[in-house]
């Protein structure tokens, strides 16, 4: 986002950022950078409250503020209006009342799912009620705490468990932090979909498709996501058009269920980056943020036409019906540190121990815009920029790298070419983002899963 305003041909924007780490990219193009770790929302709101006479707006990234409240409180305290929904609807912060609302608005594309409350059973009790709801619908589930980070998260038949035994286990080491919910695991494709919001009408934006595991093919533990793609049009190559279409109206439904009680302007913001699974029966809905997906949204803005600036005004003044893009396709390689994706642990002799502690260069990669005219993207992401004037990877995803095409493969070759100029901190990355043998087989695996249910 900092990139999109920066490039703003409209406006002379200065940039005002609250950020976790004096990441290199931002501290460059802000006019005043500040760090806050734990991006407290007290915080950041005395920062904004220093520049609120050069302030117009504001615009929230990452989940954790806006669960928190940031917009309520910056905008009671300053009046700066926000770019994030407030924090009533936020609705990453409960998975239950997720799961409960689609159930009201739009059942068909929840999975069977059932949630424990630990109010309501006693320890012997709840587990004769899991292993019952378990016979109803198999082993093949996931168990999803209603809030994330308690107990041991999100496990997944296959994944975090093999057995019945892992699985009761893995869900009492949840139950005893709140409510859990087992659902049925979901056979499809991915896909993100992801919307600008103005408070009254949604403006659905090309999909994109995410890469959870850590390692090539799929393998390894679930990430934050090791990159994305996104083809020159709005669907991915295993959808059709009606996918699509039953996307928006599932999420529209959802939205106008928010809107008969929410007030014009609470749902504002990016409040729609939806996980979709595509199935035999249809897309089923994995979870829904207040917030862009991250690699996601890094396939979108790169190719806006529209100016964002003017996209936020819109969204500010409510009257946001539709932005423009380039047809191209964007490929994003997330560059991570050895100890992200459990990567030194499972091919430690790909770990290139004498420069994992050197600093990151970023140099050469910055260099490939002249040569790809603008068709790259270097973002550093979970890095710092220290006193000595060198850049270093933290602990999460370090670098990413935004190749634009006019193909998925033009755009997968620059991204590729970019991560390979990055040295210093022994980063690696998945070599198989969009690469044609992943989207074949995603395209044969969907066509498989239609045919099965005629
Ligand atoms: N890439 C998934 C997320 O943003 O949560």
């Amino acid at each position: 986002m900092i990139d999109a305003f920066a490039r703003s041909q409209n406006y002379r924007v200065g940039i005002y950022v609250a950020d976790k780490q004096r990441n290199p990219f931002n501290v460059k193009r802000a006019k005043e950078h500040v760090v806050i770790p734990d991006l407290n929302i007290e915080q950041i709101c005395k920062f904004a409250k220093r520049y609120k006479h050069k302030i117009d707006f504001g615009i929230v990234g990452p989940e954790k503020p806006i669960i928190n409240g940031i917009r309520d409180i910056v905008e009671k305290e300053i009046d700066i209006p926000l770019i994030c929904p407030t924090k009533e609807y936020a609705l990453e912060a409960s998975k239950v009342a997720q799961r409960l609302l689609f159930q009201r608005v739009v059942p068909e594309t929840n999975p069977k799912f059932k949630v424990f409350n630990p109010k309501d059973y006693t320890v012997t009790a709840v587990k004769r009620e899991v292993n019952k709801w378990l016979n109803e619908i198999g082993n093949e589930v996931a168990v999803k705490p209603d809030r994330p980070a308690a107990g041991k998260g999100v496990g997944v038949w296959g994944d975090h468990f093999n057995t019945r035994e892992e699985l009761v286990d893995h869900f009492m080491s949840n139950i005893e932090y709140g409510p859990v919910i087992i659902e049925e695991k979901i056979e499809g494709e991915e896909s993100s979909f992801q919307a600008f919001c103005d408070g009254k009408h949604l403006v659905p934006l090309p999909e994109t498709r995410d890469y959870k595991r850590a390692f090539d093919k799929d393998k390894g533990p679930n990430t934050g996501g090791m990159g994305s793609y996104k083809d020159v049009g709005d669907i991915l190559p295993f959808m059709t058009t009606v996918d699509k279409e039953k996307e928006i109206d599932i999420v529209n439904k959802v939205f106008r269920e928010l809107r008969r009680r929410a007030a014009s302007t609470d749902l504002r913001g990016i409040p729609f980056y939806d996980a979709f699974i595509h199935t035999s029966a249809g897309p089923k809905l994995l979870e829904n943020n207040s917030r862009p997906g991250d690699p996601e949204i890094q396939n979108i803005l790169p190719v806006l036409k529209d100016d964002f600036v003017d996209i936020c005004y819109k969204m500010l003044e409510g009257n946001l019906i539709g932005v423009n893009l380039e047809t191209k396709a964007t490929v994003v390689t997330y560059k991570v540190p050895p100890n992200y994706g459990g990567f030194v642990d499972t091919f430690p002799e790909r770990v290139k121990t004498d420069e994992a502690n050197k600093p990151v260069s970023l140099v050469q990669a910055e260099k490939l815009a002249e040569k790809y005219k603008d068709a790259i993207r270097i973002y550093p992401a979970s890095t710092e920029l220290r006193e000595n004037g060198n850049i270093y990877a933290l602990r999460s995803r370090a670098v990413s790298v935004v190749g634009i095409g006019n193909s998925i493969h033009e755009a997968r070759e620059i991204s590729l070419e970019g991560t390979k100029e990055i040295t210093g901190g022994s980063l690696w990355n998945r070599t198989d983002i969009a690469s044609r043998e992943h989207i074949r087989k995603s395209i044969e695996h969907m066509e498989k899963l239609r045919l099965s249910k005629r």
